[in-house]
């Protein structure tokens, strides 16, 4: 990451990412962004994370949920790792700038595009006539929470990817009808073991927090006893772990577990096969929880700690916001200019 960070751009190095505030922490938020966000805090490049609760409202989220996932994502976050002195930690509702170059973006984009985005197909189905607008106009405000602060490096999990490719599209675009060299090709940043954490009950599905069985996913407030049984119920296959990563390429249940162990404990696939090659599921399950336990409680603990105290949540929130725009508001300034906007 800090290699990256410091290379791959003529703009200033910075980092955004957001999590949705759409209730339900997963394993798969944790490892594939919240974690990362963490290792690239240490990095001391400067790094924003938004709580996007206007994205988060392209579905229905009652009000009072809302208010509630928004402030437990803070308290997520925090508890991970992210200190909110080094990061700035906000949610997109405060910072109006997210919106405003939304919109500029929403006429610099194409309707092909946005009907060829693989999560708008996922998330409207069949129904498409029936989806908000909103969700079809997502990846414009996702382009926007990103290149409002000239953002050149994006953590995420494998599965928003595209969203960030759409996002230098956007850029390209933008810059090349203005004639300008305005906004930076941002790059998606997907690294480590598990950028696509899978579903405990079936490897060919992503974790995800809106799958309707619970024991397909492990939250950040799962109790140990919950992530432990939900382990050993995984379903694997009955062959023993291979030695080298190889052997997992057919075996997705068992290379979803590898890859989560990998994660929480910092070492490569290879690393983590070299020592528990040849083992049984039934041995490897309980190294796994185990870890998983060890990692896991303290968040879930300080989570509830920090969710006691709304108001500090508030605050942290209120801080970040201030800070975010300060950063965002002269960006949004110059476009305007750009564009050719009056005032
Ligand atoms: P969201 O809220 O669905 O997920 C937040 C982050 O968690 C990652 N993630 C996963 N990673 C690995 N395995 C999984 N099973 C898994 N599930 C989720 C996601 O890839 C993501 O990094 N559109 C975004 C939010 C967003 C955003 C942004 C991200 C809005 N604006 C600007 C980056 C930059 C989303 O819905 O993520």
């Amino acid at each position: 990451m800090s290699e990256a960070v410091q290379t791959s751009s003529s703009f200033t190095p910075r980092v955004f990412s957001g999590i949705q505030p759409s209730g339900g922490l997963t394993l798969g938020n944790y490892l594939g962004a919240m974690k990362r966000f963490v290792d690239t805090q240490e990095t001391g490049v400067q790094s924003i994370y938004c709580m996007v609760d206007l994205h988060a409202i392209t579905v229905w989220q009652d009000p009072e949920n809302l208010r509630r996932a928004t402030r437990e994502l803070c308290a997520g976050y925090i508890a991970s790792g992210l200190d909110p002195k080094k990061s700035i930690l906000f949610n997109q509702s405060q910072v109006p700038e997210h919106t405003q170059l939304a919109w500029i973006f929403n006429c610099v984009a194409r309707m092909g595009w946005m009907q060829r985005m693989t999560q708008w197909k996922d998330k409207a189905g069949k129904n498409s006539q029936n989806a908000s607008l909103g969700l079809f106009a997502y990846p414009a405000l996702m382009a926007a929470d990103i290149l409002v602060y000239h953002a050149t490096h994006v953590p995420v999990g494998e599965d928003q990817k595209q969203h960030v490719e759409l996002t230098r599209d956007i850029a390209a675009k933008f810059n090349h009808d203005y004639g300008v060299d305005f906004f930076p090709m941002a790059e998606p940043v997907i690294e480590g073991a598990a950028t696509r954490v899978m579903s405990l009950r079936d490897g060919t599905k992503k974790m995800s927090k809106s799958d309707p069985s619970d024991a397909s996913r492990i939250n950040l407030t799962d109790d140990a006893d919950t992530i432990a049984k939900k382990i050993r119920k995984a379903k694997t296959d009955p062959e023993a772990l291979p030695s080298e990563a190889k052997g997992l390429e057919d075996r997705a249940e068992a290379r979803n577990l590898v890859n989560i162990y990998a994660a929480l404990s910092e070492q490569s696939v290879d690393a983590v096969l070299a020592d528990v090659g040849g083992k049984q599921f039934s041995e490897f399950k309980p190294m796994l929880a185990e870890l998983a336990v060890e990692k896991l409680a303290p968040i879930s603990t300080e989570m509830s700690r920090l969710m006691q105290e709304p108001a500090e949540i508030d605050k942290i929130l209120a801080d970040g916001a201030e800070r975010a725009r300060a950063i965002a508001a002269p960006i949004l300034k110059e476009t305007y200019r750009i564009v050719g906007m009056v005032g």
